[in-house]
């Protein structure tokens, strides 16, 4: 548990644009079918957005080459859709999600107890910048579409490299920017994505390979995978288009606050951040020697 006082500014504003849109997440993303709050992985066996959020885990899990017996941290664990989706399809794996959000890891731990995989998972509050558990305990750790949220990424990638054993891998799955000379409007773009999200900054895909290295990781691959999340992409864009008027006119009536209006606001950024060739999104799986 962590002390209201010792929680940052940022992270207070993360939690609560959490708190705040989690209906909008089980509305519209479905988050209690699928339990994700990611864009998923499309592909040929994998077009509709339930079988794509699943199918991410599957792609993150060959990615860091889980086995059998591993240690994962889920760093972020949202409402445990992955800790849940390792314990049903790897043998004797032992997965423990850290999520600032205390709404979220009570509605894991309901998750977990539900399908019956308690023995397996276990969802704790804590920073993942700053878990306060012991070196090298891990196989992989994990961080899907969480990194982004923290402001300084280099502490993160330090805590994961300490918390990874000799040969554990970090698996990472987020987005990036593919430059960083950024004129004043596509500047503004990448603002507004961020700010509706509670996104303190985005990296290069330079910067954060750069920074992997800083950390101590030897093995980098990065893929950029922006096709296969495209159509989750167009889906929250579509979304914003169709949802922001209505937003707009539920906020002006005091029925929607402006967390839930500024985070559909972000939705038809990040699209055109995507479309001008500014946005990508990627899958990296870094090894510790
Ligand atoms: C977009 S959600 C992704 C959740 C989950 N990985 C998934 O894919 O379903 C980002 C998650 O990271 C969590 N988070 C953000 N900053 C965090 C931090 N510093 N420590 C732990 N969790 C954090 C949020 O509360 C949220 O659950």
């Amino acid at each position: 548990m962590i002390e209201r006082s010792n929680i940052s500014r940022h992270n207070q504003q993360v939690i609560e644009y959490f708190d705040q849109t989690h209906n909008d997440y089980r509305r519209l993303w479905g988050i209690d079918r699928h339990l994700g709050l990611h864009c998923g992985f499309f592909d040929e066996s994998h077009r509709r957005h339930d079988a794509a959020v699943m199918n991410m885990n599957r792609v993150l899990a060959e990615t860091a080459r889980i086995s059998p017996g591993d240690r994962v941290l889920d760093a972020g664990c949202g409402v445990g859709g992955s800790a849940i989706w390792l314990a049903e399809n790897i043998n004797n794996i032992r997965v423990t999600g850290v999520n600032i959000n205390q709404m979220q890891v009570a509605l894991a731990n309901k998750h977990a107890r539900r399908r019956d995989v308690q023995s397996s998972v276990q969802f704790h509050v804590a920073d993942f910048a700053q878990t306060g558990m012991a070196d090298q305990f891990f196989d992989v750790v994990w961080a899907l579409e969480s990194m982004c949220y923290t402001d300084d990424k280099q502490v993160f990638l330090d805590e994961a490299y300490r918390l990874l054993k000799p040969g554990g891998r970090l698996v990472i799955a987020d987005g990036f920017l593919t430059r960083d000379d950024l004129g004043h409007k596509e500047r503004k773009i990448v603002e507004r994505w961020c700010r509706g999200w509670a996104i303190p900054n985005v990296l290069t895909v330079r910067r954060f390979q750069q920074q992997l290295r800083e950390a101590g990781f030897r093995t980098v691959e990065f893929r950029d995978v922006t096709r296969h999340v495209t159509p989750s992409s167009r889906r929250i864009y579509v979304g914003s288009l169709l949802f922001y008027p209505l937003g707009l006119l539920l906020y002006w009536a005091g029925l929607r606050n402006e967390i839930q209006t500024q985070g559909i606001a972000s939705g038809y950024y990040q699209y055109v951040a995507r479309k001008t060739g500014l946005g990508v999104y990627g899958i990296c799986c870094a090894r510790k020697a």
